[in-house]
């Protein structure tokens, strides 16, 4: 059971408070002036990651003081009660043990007073007997033909992590096998991806936590048909559709014979399962051996998280600069910068990963909390974000604090653009620590012959404030194993927030009422009469709608 405590009422908010008022004029050019040797005190390194916070608007007294608050909040407390499977997911009842899945301590881990970890060997045993004929070529579709096409049909937390896996790793894909994914509802995204594979060489998993998800069967029994009509029969469905799930009643209802079951447990969310058997399409694509480094990556940053003192703490580290920003800078949202190509749907990924988790307005007490929550995020691999949106984040009125990540050696070596991609990394986030002063603009301006009229015309436009926080997380290179130290370093951080913000992060029932309305709705679509049981505007649009596609 988790304790609930308003942060605001801690002794150490209140201590934040009042060293917000004497830092908040603070410019980080004077703290680095200040103090030459802050990058050596506010950077640290895991295995082949260098964590950068110094870019940050804070000292070391911050520092403390907000590992006080996490200390207050009960963090280290609610850390034991996640590792060792304590229901802390109160509102569903359930464990959170995401980190069973990587455990390669092969340490007992109880829920409900049983050991899960024979289940989730005896998954992953599954898994890689199941990925090892894929990628050899071994299991063979209805015509006898090796599979060549993965087609992964699920979405959110069954979708986002094997999409944004599989394209980060994509140079450890060397078995032949493509993965597709199809998420949407929209008909458009079944039939394009079909158009692009043949039945006879193509894999089917549908992946839902739940069996339920209105998209995912409805995406699912279109796939089958089309499976169907491609000359295939009942028969063969057991060699092109195999189920992830936790449900293995609908999976048999639906017609997938539970022998191609891979399954997990209600004790992992959603939206942390790509380490399940919701990884399936990973295994699948860059090799079991490749997943299982993934795996490992996890397992160490779990491992420092779990036994890490706060102050050299990781996860701990970003989570709390991260709140320092949102409940006392007033900062709404933060980015995700990566600059790698492979890590395009990264940002995407946490997207859920934190707004799932930490969108909640009900504090642990059940009562509304008086406080911000969790930050919308958002980002675009660099440098493409550089020529779109970043001019914000420089001359913006909003503080958006960004994480920029980059590997220190490309998997694609062309020329010189990796030193190029690299220098633009180094070079927004000197930008956005240092700005340019008016002074420098004006001697700027005198040095390109510019009148005093021009100059005093202009200035003001192209003064930078600087100030502007960043983390950089610079590693060696996107291997399987530093993916998954990355993955788990922002599952972790998302943890301690939630703590810290008292709120429940393993639910998502905002999610809900959008999915009944939509079921109440649906039916009143099929018929003629208009429909007048909801408000104005949606009685309007439903009813237009149903005009308009009369042609
Ligand atoms: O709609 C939200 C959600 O419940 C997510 O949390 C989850 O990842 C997604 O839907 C898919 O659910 P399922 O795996 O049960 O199909």
């Amino acid at each position: 059971m988790l304790k609930s405590t308003n942060p605001t009422e801690t002794k150490s908010w209140k201590a934040l408070k009042e060293h917000y008022q004497k830092i908040s004029d603070k410019h980080m050019r004077s703290l680095f002036a200040e103090d030459t040797k802050r990058f050596e005190k506010l950077s640290t390194t895991f295995n082949d990651i260098l964590v950068d916070y110094s870019k940050n608007i804070i000292t070391s007294d911050t520092l403390t003081l907000l590992m006080n608050l996490a200390d207050e909040c009960g963090v280290k407390q609610a850390i034991e009660a996640m590792f060792n499977g304590e229901k802390i997911n109160a509102t569903e009842d359930r464990a959170v043990l995401h980190t069973a899945l990587r455990n390669k301590s092969n340490r007992a881990v109880l829920a409900d007073g049983e050991d899960v970890m024979p289940l989730v060997n005896a998954a992953l045993v599954k898994i890689k007997t199941f990925a090892d004929q894929i990628t050899a070529g071994k299991w063979l579709g209805y015509t006898g033909k090796p599979i060549k096409n993965i087609v992964n049909i699920g979405i959110g937390g069954s979708d986002l992590g094997p999409v944004m896996v599989t394209e980060a790793l994509k140079p450890y894909a060397t078995f032949g096998i493509t993965p597709y994914f199809v998420s949407n509802v929209d008909g458009t995204h079944l039939a394009e991806t079909l158009k692009k594979v043949d039945a006879e060489e193509t894999l089917f998993m549908i992946a839902s936590k739940t069996f339920t998800t209105q998209e995912t069967m409805t995406n699912a029994h279109s796939a089958k048909d089309w499976f169907l009509s491609q000359g295939a029969t009942e028969a063969d469905v057991a060699k092109h559709f195999v189920a992830l799930s936790t449900n293995a009643k609908s999976v048999a209802d639906f017609g997938i014979d539970t022998n191609n079951m891979f399954e997990f447990w209600d004790w992992v969310g959603g939206r942390y399962s790509l380490w399940s058997s919701i990884g399936l399409s990973i295994a699948c694509t860059i090799g079991f051996d490749n997943f299982d480094e993934l795996l490992t990556g996890a397992f160490e940053m779990d491992e420092h998280f779990r036994t890490a003192a706060f102050e050299e703490n990781i996860p701990v580290i970003l989570a709390v600069i991260g709140l320092w920003y949102g409940n006392f800078f007033g900062s709404e949202s933060e980015a995700i910068l990566p600059y790698d190509q492979y890590l395009h749907r990264f940002a995407a990924y946490f997207q859920q990963g934190n707004m799932e988790s930490n969108g909640k307005y009900v504090g642990r007490n059940g009562e509304a909390v008086n406080y911000q929550t969790g930050p919308i995020v958002w980002g675009e691999p660099g440098t493409n974000g550089q020529h779109a949106f970043y001019q914000l984040i420089h001359q913006g009125t909003k503080l958006i604090p960004c994480d920029f990540l980059a590997p220190a050696i490309s998997q694609n070596n062309i020329g010189d653009h990796h030193e190029k991609l690299l220098s633009n990394f180094f070079a927004q986030t000197e930008a956005l620590l240092n700005g340019k002063s008016r002074a420098e603009v004006e001697a700027e301006l005198i040095a390109q012959g510019k009148s005093e009229a021009e100059i005093e015309a202009l200035a003001a436009f192209k003064v930078f404030e600087g100030n502007k926080p960043t983390n950089s997380i610079l590693f060696k290179k996107l291997t399987p194993k530093v993916l998954g130290s990355l993955v788990a370093m922002y599952e972790h951080k998302i943890f301690v927030q939630g703590i810290i913000w008292n709120i429940y992060s393993f639910d998502q029932w905002g999610v809900e009422l959008g999915k009944v309305l939509a079921k109440k709705i649906l039916p009143e679509l099929s018929g003629e009469e208009n429909v007048a049981t909801h408000d104005s505007s949606t009685n309007g649009l439903i009813n237009t709608y149903k005009t308009m596609r009369k042609g």
